[in-house]
Order: C-alpha cells, then structure tokens, then sequence
C-alpha cells in the first residue's frame, strides 16, 4: 500500500549541464521505502549514488537539476517545491548523514549548541525543553557524559565521535526518512560496525526509513531489508537483500560480490572487476555494462536492456539473464 511507503521515487532523472554536454547522472531511477526499512543501493563510484540522495534532499546545485519524474515523502511530492519549503521539510521530515561529517558540522559553534538550534527551529520549543532533548538524544545515540560533549567544539570530537553526534543531529527532529551517504567509510571497522548498529536499531525504534548508500556489499549485506544494485545512472538489478545476495542474477552484481572475497582480504580495496566505469557523456549504444560483461553478446553491445521482474521484486536489467524481449 502507498501509505506504508515514506520515500517512494519514480522514473527519476537527474544529471548535469555541462559545456560538453548533458551528464545523465541518474537514469529513470524508481525506488521505494516502506515505512520502518533499510534501503540500500550499492554500486562502484560515480554510478550515481550521491545524485540520487541530494535529489531527494533537494541539495542539487548548479549546473546540476532534476530533469523528470517524481519523489514523494509520506504522500508529498517533493520535486518542483521551493526552496523555503524543501528547508522545512529537511531537518523535520528527512535528514542525511555524509560520510565527512566535518563539512556538515559548524566548527565554531558548540555540538549540543547546534543540535538545539534544529530543535528551535522545526519544533518550536524553549531553550531548556531542547537543551534536555539533546542531551537524552545524544545518550541515546551512545555517547557517554552527554554534559560534557554538548559544550565540546566538533574538532574536539573524534571521528567515531563526531559520526554519533552527526546521527544524533539527523534524529532530533525524528525525520520519517533518514538518509545515510557512505556514512561510515572514514571510521575503522570497529567504529563502522557500532555505528551502523546504532542506525539499525533507531530505525526499529522509531519506524524510521533509511536509504544507505555505500559501495561495500558488506555493509550492506548487514544493514538491509532491501537492495538497489546501481551502473552508469540506471537500476540494473533490484531484490530483497537475502534474494540479491543469494541469487542475484545481473553479471554486475556477480562481479560486486566476487570482488566482496577481495575486500575481505583488503576492506579498502575497490572491486575488482575489469575495466573502468564508462563516461556518462559517451554511454555504449548497448547495455552500459557490456564492454565490461563477460557474458556480453552481440545484442548486448547494440540494444539497451530494460528492467524485467524475473520473481516477485526481483528484477534484473539483462538480456541473457532477463530473457528480455
Ligand atoms: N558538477 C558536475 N558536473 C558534471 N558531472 C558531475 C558533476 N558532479 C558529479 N558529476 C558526475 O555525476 C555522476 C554521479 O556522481 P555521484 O556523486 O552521484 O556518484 P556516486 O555513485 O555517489 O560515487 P561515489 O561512490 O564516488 O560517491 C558521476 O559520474 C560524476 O562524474
Ligand atoms: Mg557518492
């Protein structure tokens, strides 16, 4: 049902005007969220990831622009709203988690400082009613001495730190939707997997949605209930995450989790699959992903695929594996 989805985009394109060109950056993207999951799309960089999210966060800057389809939070189309009002909506009903959360964070201005200004603004509360609010949220998001950590300035944080406070700045206004772009790529593995619990659990809590972005399968083997698999701005292959990790079909996804072994030898590492990601502005005339694809066929190189539901929510963008028309 349409009510039980917070975040539901359709046919969304977003890309860039540049001097050489339109950079198709995302491609008639349709996602969904319902209500109280974990989404994730997962894909090498540049595929389109970031494009997505600050398409819906309305963070779009020029010369970049939205060039069609629909985004609606809880019923409410996004696209098209001014400036004014996509302030509103972000901070009360959405919020996002970068992966640097630095740039995100006022260097002069104390944490718990700058987590009550959002409570003023979007809830209307006085100063003492938020000063505790912030305090209980920063304990809850698992910071010890909450008293001490909201008078500290962000550089006095460390990154795990910082990361915590980041979160507990995206929650305070309980958003329906939290977005989370790579948010814990800078962390070490420890810290990475505390945090993600953390965002986990809230979500469970609160029946909060949550689209994680990230280019490592681990992290999203971990956190989702349902995952988006991104090439060259398009969807290629999409499924609940126990069908993608099982059974995914696209030789893209394979060539993801293949290289998942090679992570595991060396977390940092980029996937290994051969060749490099193709520039947007000269696409293949066929399946973006063919002169990597060791299955490609002559098709394959001349016709571009769509999108076919091989199961129930399994759909896969492949003519051999789609048994595409
Ligand atoms: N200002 C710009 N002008 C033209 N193209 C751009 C601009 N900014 C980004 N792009 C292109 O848009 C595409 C999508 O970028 P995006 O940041 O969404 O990738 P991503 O999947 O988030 O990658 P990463 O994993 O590195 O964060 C990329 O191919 C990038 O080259
Ligand atoms: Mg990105």
């Amino acid at each position: 049902m349409d009510d039980e989805l917070t975040l539901k985009i359709e046919h969304l394109s977003s890309g860039f005007f540049t001097e050489r060109g339109y950079v198709p950056a995302v491609d008639d993207v349709t996602l969904t969220i319902p209500r109280g999951q974990v989404v994730g799309i997962v894909g090498e960089s540049g595929c389109g990831k970031s494009m997505i999210a600050r398409s819906v966060m309305g963070l779009l800057k020029y010369p970049g622009r939205i060039t069609g389809g629909s985004i609606r939070l809880a019923g409410r189309e996004l696209t098209g709203l001014p400036d004014s009002q996509m302030r509103t909506i972000r901070g009360r009903d959405m919020a996002m988690v970068f992966q640097e959360p630095m740039t995100s964070l006022n260097p002069v201005v104390p944490v718990g400082k700058q987590m009550r200004e959002a409570l003023l603004l979007h809830e209307k509360m006085d100063k003492r009613a938020a000063r505790a609010e912030v305090l209980k949220m920063l304990e809850h998001v698992g910071i010890s001495e909450p008293e001490k950590r909201y008078a500290a300035y962000p550089h006095e944080l460390s990154g795990g730190l910082r990361q915590r406070v980041m979160i507990a700045m995206a929650m305070i206004c309980k958003p329906k939707l939290l977005i989370a772009d790579e948010p814990t790529t800078a962390l070490d593995v420890t810290i990475e997997a505390q945090i993600l619990r953390l965002i986990r659990s809230l979500s469970r809590e609160t029946g909060m949605s949550v689209l994680l972005i990230s280019h490592n399968l681990g992290v999203i083997a971990q956190m989702c209930d349902a995952v988006y698999v991104m090439y060259a701005g398009k969807i290629v292959e999409q499924a609940d995450a126990l069908t993608l990790f099982d059974a995914h079909e696209h030789p893209y996804t394979k060539g993801l989790m293949d290289s998942v072994i090679d992570l595991k030898a060396n977390p940092r590492r980029l996937p290994a699959i051969g060749g490099v990601v193709p520039n947007l502005l000269h696409l293949p005339a066929g399946c973006a992903f063919s002169p990597r694809c060791p299955r490609a066929q002559e098709r394959c190189r001349t016709e571009r695929p769509e999108l076919v539901e091989l199961e129930p929510g399994h759909w896969c963008r492949c003519f051999e594996e789609g048994r595409a028309r």
